[in-house]
């Protein structure tokens, strides 16, 4: 039986016991079809910040998994109803409860991590806070700000530290208005290849 996302943004919640990998495939392209042009603040959509940040990861020769970590890391502006003209302030972790059964933890959790890495780094590197983008600065504010020297040491701990880092810097640099960039269909094979292989669900 299929889910309605409690949100009522009108997505329908991943329901892995009842999809099969091509539905799931389906209804990620159906959510960026439907909100991908929303601007969340930024001079950009959701869909083309997405993309960019994913041809980056690329770029870099990411792993898989943290390219789609990267395409997919603000899914949750898209699943949820936004707080305001910025989107939902916790779409970090929306979006990683949205992944986590569809990919794992190897996409999962640097989404659920990709906020806090920019108020790490807003502690650690001293002119990153400068070059934040408007929206993003905005939003520092409502997640919390830098952390405190504590909460960089219990982040520093965390096993996905490094991936969320990187995750961050390409979110922070996938934002150039005009860039040509490859379609969401060229990332359905590798979708494809990841969908529901960590936890052995087929269907
Ligand atoms: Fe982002």
């Amino acid at each position: 039986m299929t889910q309605q996302h409690p949100t009522g943004k009108g997505v329908a919640a991943p329901d892995i016991s009842a999809r099969d990998d091509a539905a799931a495939l389906d209804e990620i392209e159906a959510i960026f079809t439907r909100f991908g042009a929303e601007l969340y603040g930024e001079g950009i959509t959701q869909l083309h910040h997405g993309l960019q940040a994913a041809a980056l990861a690329a770029s870099e020769g990411a792993s898989e998994t943290l390219i789609l970590a990267a395409l997919l890391h603000d899914i949750g502006h898209l699943v949820e109803q936004a707080d305001d003209a910025f989107g939902y302030h916790k779409h970090d972790q929306s979006g990683a409860d949205y992944l986590e059964p569809l990919f794992g933890r190897a996409v999962s959790e640097p989404v659920r991590l990709h906020v806090v890495a920019k108020r790490y780094l807003c502690a650690v590197q001293a002119d990153y806070f400068a070059k934040l983008s408007p929206a993003s600065v905005y939003t520092l504010g409502k997640q919390g700000g830098p952390m405190t020297a504590e909460e960089c040491r219990a982040f520093e701990d965390n096993p996905w530290c490094a991936e969320a880092i990187k995750l961050r810097r390409w979110d922070d640099s996938g934002k150039i208005e005009g860039l040509t960039v490859l379609p969401l269909a060229h990332y359905r094979p590798l979708m494809a290849r990841w969908i529901h292989a960590s936890n052995g669900i087929t269907a």
